[in-house]
């Protein structure tokens, strides 16, 4: 079907944005160096957002400059305005990523305003990146469902790609932040948004709430995408997104993918390394299935010698 997929790694920023207690900047570069060694080759390591809205984040500029010296390795930053911009470049940013909603109700909550005011603070932002050679991805939430909104067109999603597109962004991920979505329905939208922007720059950000985001991006695989961000262990979710859990957890992807033989360059071993040892510090087991099920072979295999 496909030989290489790219994964984006979010769990330094969308695994850990939701943290009950912030992980301090130390756990957070240490995370961000043991997924480097596991192969991860784009980490996302933080936000540019208010540290009032979430008080996670802070510190994103320490871990960027900490981490920036690892060469060949993209660490994107989410940036929602210019003063988040200003902020990411002073910590060395070279990519960052911009975020709007598909509904109105989750951008409201989110960033605090309507999402065509959300594209009038992109802006700037863009055209700054631009003159500065900074590469920009955006996101679109909420593109299989809105927890304020309920249900959300592909038509709408598929709009607010092509405007991320067309102001510059070089590829949109389309998050299913409260992790509703279903194969079907993630296939019909990947046909939607493949309409306003080629399949080559889409990546697939789906949140794995119901259990689905496997099928789902499997279903996305089928259709041409190639780009996939998940999270070390299945960390986290979206303090805006009422009831939403993390990412699909990066070992449950990379184990499908090498079970179909499609190269992630990234070590399934040396990532449960990075997850243990982060699940640690937040004092919780991961809930991906694959870390659940290495663990416990571990132990089984430790028991038996
Ligand atoms: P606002 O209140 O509309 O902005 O917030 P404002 O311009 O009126 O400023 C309010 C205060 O925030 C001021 O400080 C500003 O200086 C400060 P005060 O005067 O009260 O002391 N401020 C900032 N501080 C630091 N960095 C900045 C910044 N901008 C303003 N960049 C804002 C708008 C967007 C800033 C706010 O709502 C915010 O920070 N929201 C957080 C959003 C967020 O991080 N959400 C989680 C990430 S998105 C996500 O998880 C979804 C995703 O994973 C995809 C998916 O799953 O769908 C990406
Ligand atoms: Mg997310």
């Amino acid at each position: 079907m496909v030989d290489e997929v790219r994964i984006v790694e979010v769990g330094p920023r969308d695994g850990l944005q939701n943290e009950k207690a912030a992980v301090p900047v130390e756990g957070r570069i240490a995370f961000v160096e043991s997924l480097v060694s596991a192969g991860c080759k784009t980490i996302e390591v933080g936000s540019f957002v208010s540290p009032k809205a979430v008080p996670q984040m802070a510190g994103s500029d320490a871990v960027l400059r900490a981490v920036s010296h690892h060469s060949g390795i993209d660490f994107p930053v989410l940036v929602p305005n210019e003063k988040g911009y200003e902020a990411a470049r002073a910590a060395g940013a070279t990519l960052i990523a911009v975020f709007a909603s598909a509904s109105e109700g989750f951008s409201r909550a989110n960033i605090n305003c309507s999402i065509a005011e959300s594209i009038d603070r992109f802006r700037p932002v863009l055209a700054r990146a631009r003159a500065d050679g900074v590469r920009v991805r955006g996101y679109v939430s909420c593109v299989l469902g809105c927890p304020f909104d309920g249900e959300v067109k592909p038509a709408a999603v598929a709009a607010v790609a092509r405007t991320l597109r067309d102001l510059g962004c070089y590829e949109i991920s389309l998050g299913d932040t409260i992790g509703v979505g279903t194969a079907a329905r993630a296939r019909r939208l990947l046909r939607t948004v493949a309409g306003e922007v080629p399949l080559g720059e889409i990546a697939m950000h789906f949140h794995d709430t119901y259990g689905q985001a496997l099928a789902n991006l499997y279903a996305g695989l089928e259709e041409g995408v190639r780009v996939i961000d998940s999270a070390a262990g299945g960390l986290g979710g979206c303090p805006y997104a009422p009831g939403a859990t993390g990412n699909v957890a990066t070992e449950d992807v990379v184990y499908m993918l090498d079970g179909m033989g499609v190269s992630t360059g990234i070590d399934l071993p040396k990532l449960l390394d990075a997850t243990n040892a982060i699940s640690r510090l937040i004092g919780r087991p991961p809930p991906s299935r694959v870390a659940t099920a290495l663990n416990a072979s571990v132990a089984s295999r430790n028991c038996e010698t």
